[in-house]
């Protein structure tokens, strides 16, 4: 089997996502919500998995309403098989098919080295590559049995490419995501599944506020605050709708020969 060819297609049938479903973990809020948006935007059906219920079950009727579309919520945690494998059968059963699936849940406190528990490490690495495994395997294995492809998109990050103090779980994470992208674009090719990455530069999400909020409070300097991004070469920090556009074109036929790369969103820092 081999992707087709869509060059026949106009540039509206290319970009839109009508007739498929996608899932997107960490879909509550920030960067997750923005991808449900834009994709939801584009024609898809959408189911947003995130462990914040109230958050994710507001943002999902608003979707609907907004967007037209059917736009579901499930309580999941990523880093647990059976609560994924539940957020997978929920987007089969209820949407219809499985056609796009955004592992996008992921952490990112600061830690620094010397003080760092064993059980701090896990964490992030849990959450930010074991939840990518899990999604991604689970996506695939429907995917497969639905028979018609599909895109899987993975949240990695500038820290895939870089180190950081404090990060060192992050980073390895973030590292090991773009490892993980490639090899499973090579073994799930051959069904039509294309496996993309996407690494943002700062994306100022309520995360993102929350980790300067106690990094200021213990004291540390504010790295993160309003003059971040002046000396990138695109001149700013990015907001959350400037990865999900780009989330969107890698879900779109637009991106139909790409697979196995990490997209910078990253106004120019990886370049530097
Ligand atoms: N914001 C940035 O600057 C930035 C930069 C590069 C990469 N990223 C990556 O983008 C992704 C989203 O980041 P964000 O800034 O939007 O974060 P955020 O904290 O604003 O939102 C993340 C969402 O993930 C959910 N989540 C966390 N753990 C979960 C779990 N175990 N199971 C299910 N859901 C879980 C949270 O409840 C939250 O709703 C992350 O993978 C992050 O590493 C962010």
């Amino acid at each position: 089997m081999a992707v087709p060819d869509v060059s026949g297609k106009t540039l509206s049938e290319l970009i839109s996502l009508r007739g498929r479903a996608a899932v997107i973990t960490g879909g509550a809020r920030g960067i997750g919500l923005a991808i449900a948006e834009r994709l939801a935007e584009a024609g898809a059906a959408v189911l947003l998995g995130d462990v914040r219920a109230e958050e994710g079950q507001a943002a999902a009727e608003r979707i609907a309403a907004r967007y037209q579309v059917r736009a579901l919520f499930a309580q999941v945690d990523v880093t647990d098989s059976d609560s994924v494998r539940a957020l997978a059968q929920k987007a089969v059963q209820e949407l219809g098919s499985l056609d796009i699936w955004v592992n996008n849940a992921g952490i990112y406190p600061s830690d620094a080295l010397l003080e760092m528990s064993d059980e701090q490490w896990d964490r992030v690495l849990d959450i930010n590559l074991r939840g990518t495994f899990l999604g991604a395997r689970e996506a695939a294995r429907c995917m497969i049995q639905g028979q018609r492809g599909g895109v899987i998109i993975n949240l990695a990050s500038t820290a895939g490419y870089q180190g950081g103090a404090g990060l060192a779980h992050y980073v390895s994470s973030k590292h090991a995501v773009r490892g993980l992208t490639k090899s499973l674009a090579i073994e799930l090719g051959p069904y039509n599944i294309r496996v993309l990455a996407l690494a943002p530069t700062l994306i100022r999400t309520p995360g993102i506020a929350e980790l300067r909020q106690s990094m200021t409070a213990s004291g540390a300097p504010d790295a993160l605050g309003e003059s971040f991004g002046e000396h990138l070469p695109l001149g700013r920090a990015g907001v959350p709708d400037d990865v999900a556009r780009v989330a969107l074109f890698c879900a779109s036929d637009l991106a139909m020969l790409m697979t196995g790369s990490t997209l910078a969103v990253d106004a120019g820092a990886l370049t530097m």
